[in-house]
């Protein structure tokens, strides 16, 4: 069957993992960029400790830090013992086991935490859900999404997915999300629809390969430009 979960987790990643996914360069991390289901990932603290700033937004950040910290405490072993169950789909080099894996979500979990306050009170971190977000069209340079879209298509409808996509094309000129497999390690089903509602719709569409791999075949992101000047 492979990995699976109940529900959406919050479960966070961290700078250097974001680096990989969305193959971030220098110029980028210059630009204003929104990561949306942020959820606790370290991104936003990470990027702020460099002195940039970014806007991170996701339903988890109406709970408080402790409340959020019990959440995820209780999806540490879920994850865990999921990865033991189908250990073969994983890439097991930089991450040796996942107990090892645990313990690096849990360190950048742990950094997300200690800023949520101070983040919430400087709107680095925004309650908001997709697929309608409460930002100006085109108010960022680039959207962010990592392990929400295409990941929970179990969870997570084509309709869902298609109109989040383009609110995140309505709120950035440049989209890019991440992986492009559902939690099982099988290409998400609503890939190629997302692809050809977007291209109809005027949108260049890239699929890049990427550094990070940790599900099996799992390095490709989308990458969705604004090709009209409007
Ligand atoms: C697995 S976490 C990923 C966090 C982070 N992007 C990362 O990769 O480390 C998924 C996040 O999606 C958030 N989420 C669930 N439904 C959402 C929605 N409709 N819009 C935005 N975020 C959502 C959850 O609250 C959770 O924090």
């Amino acid at each position: 069957m492979g990995f699976q979960l109940s529900n959406i987790i919050p479960w966070g990643r961290s700078f250097e993992d974001y680096l990989e996914m969305f193959a971030l360069t220098p110029e980028d991390l210059e630009r204003s960029i929104l990561d949306c289901a942020g959820g606790p990932a370290s991104f936003n603290v990470d990027m702020k400790r460099r002195g940039y700033r970014v806007i991170s937004c996701d339903p988890i950040y109406q709970f408080s830090a402790s409340k959020i910290n019990q959440r995820i405490q209780e999806t540490y072993s879920i994850v865990v013992e999921q990865l033991h169950q189908n250990k073969e789909n994983y890439v097991w080099n930089n991450i040796k086991s996942p107990e090892h894996l645990g313990e690096l979500r849990m360190e950048a979990m742990q950094r997300f935490l200690e800023d949520f306050s101070l983040g919430k009170a400087e709107e680095r971190y925004v309650t908001a859900e997709l697929p309608k977000l409460p930002f100006n069209s085109q108010q960022f340079d680039l959207a962010l999404n990592s392990h929400l879209l295409f990941s929970y298509s179990q969870h997570l409808s084509e309709d869902f997915h298609l109109e989040s996509v383009l609110e995140l094309c309505r709120v950035a000129r440049e989209v890019r999300i991440f992986p492009l497999l559902e939690l099982s390690g099988n290409l998400s089903p609503f890939l190629s629809p997302v692809i050809s509602n977007l291209q109809q719709q005027g949108w260049r569409v890239e699929i890049e390969p990427v550094a990070y791999e940790f599900q099996k075949g799992g390095n490709q992101m989308l990458r969705l430009f604004k090709t009209t000047i409007d």
